[in-house]
């Protein structure tokens, strides 16, 4: 048996379409559009690359957005001063602090000062509390974790009863797609196990799940004997393991591997996301539609 392929590129372009049509429909009847800003500071290549795709989405679904570039030496009080600036700011919905920060500036300070209202990463400790809550609490559920329950839900996978086993525990992904998961509601309403490097058994826990979320940054961890036969697998890991020249652009690119061994899981699964094009391309997405969420809260139709 081969896996049906659950591709996040693909759902990204239908969320996507969906969402720039409900900018349309807002902007027609409310006159206004939702407003993204992303802070940047210091010149990562890799933050720039991940801003610089932020900003493009942003604009292609048809929202006001500014790329606000700071100096890597701006002082603490400076950045909290600007996140002021745009917490006060009427035109903005979403407010995004590119991680990681330079050394002399407290991490936690900065993303506490985000208006939870405005906080679409849903990393403040005001949205991991409403997330924990469930139902009409949640406001903007943290991207990842979003993306994966989308990813279920539209590959029509049942979620109410089944197995979820979460391998991983971290805060932005293991814990609350697990809290996600066993929450009362459509695309919930499962069983959840989390494992982690203290658990016993792991083979024994994976081999239960009717539906296997792997999220540990250990390349092929997960063996095809420890999946179920038709479970459905989604495969967080994006594991850099060596480089290739791309055909495409013939510059040297990552070779990304998952920590599902895919290959030999897409003859046991029923459905499998791949890496790359899997998860990875709903975190960006799920950060529009959070922005979007944002403005329909602020106007009252969300
Ligand atoms: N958009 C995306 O595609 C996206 C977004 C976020 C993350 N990711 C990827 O997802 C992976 C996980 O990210 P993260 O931020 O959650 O990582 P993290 O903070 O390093 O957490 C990894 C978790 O996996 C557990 N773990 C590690 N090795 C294990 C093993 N051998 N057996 C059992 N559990 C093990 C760890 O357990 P302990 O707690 O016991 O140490 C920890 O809880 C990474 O590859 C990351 O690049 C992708």
């Amino acid at each position: 048996m081969t896996a049906t392929l659950i591709k996040g590129t693909v759902i990204r372009e239908q969320i996507l379409e969906e969402i720039t049509a409900e900018v349309k429909q807002i902007k027609e009847k409310h006159g206004v559009v939702p407003g993204l800003v992303t802070i940047l500071v210091g010149e990562s290549p890799a933050s720039i690359s991940y801003v610089t795709l932020k900003i493009k989405t942003a604009h292609r679904v048809g929202f006001k957005e500014i790329q606000d570039n700071q100096s890597v030496d701006i002082s603490e009080a400076d950045l909290l001063a600007l996140i002021d600036k745009y917490n006060k700011d009427e035109s903005i919905n979403g407010i995004l602090v590119q991680l990681p920060l330079p050394k002399h500036i407290d991490e936690k300070k900065v993303l506490n000062a985000i208006d939870p209202d405005k906080d679409v990463d849903g990393f403040h400790p005001v949205n991991v509390g409403r997330l924990m809550i469930g139902g009409d609490e949640v406001k903007f559920p943290p991207c990842t974790p979003a993306g994966i329950q989308e990813m279920i839900v539209r590959a029509g996978v049942e979620t109410s009863g089944a197995e979820v086993v979460v391998v991983g525990r971290s805060n932005i992904v293991g814990k609350p797609i697990a809290n996600m998961m066993v929450q009362k509601g459509p695309g919930a309403n499962s069983t959840v196990t989390i494992v982690h490097t203290r658990t016993k058994d792991l083979a024994a826990h994976c081999k239960r799940a009717d539906i296997l979320i792997v999220a540990a940054g250990v390349p092929d961890l997960v063996k095809p004997e420890w999946i179920k036969p038709g479970a459905c697998v989604i495969d967080v890991g994006v594991n850099r393991v060596g480089e290739k020249i791309s055909e495409k652009t013939g510059k040297k690119i990552a070779i990304l591997k998952g920590d599902v061994d895919f290959d030999a899981a897409k003859e046991i699964a029923g459905s499998i996301t791949p890496v790359p094009g899997g998860v990875g391309p709903m975190t960006i997405t799920m950060l529009m539609l959070n922005t979007l969420k944002s403005l329909k809260f602020k106007l009252g139709i969300a």
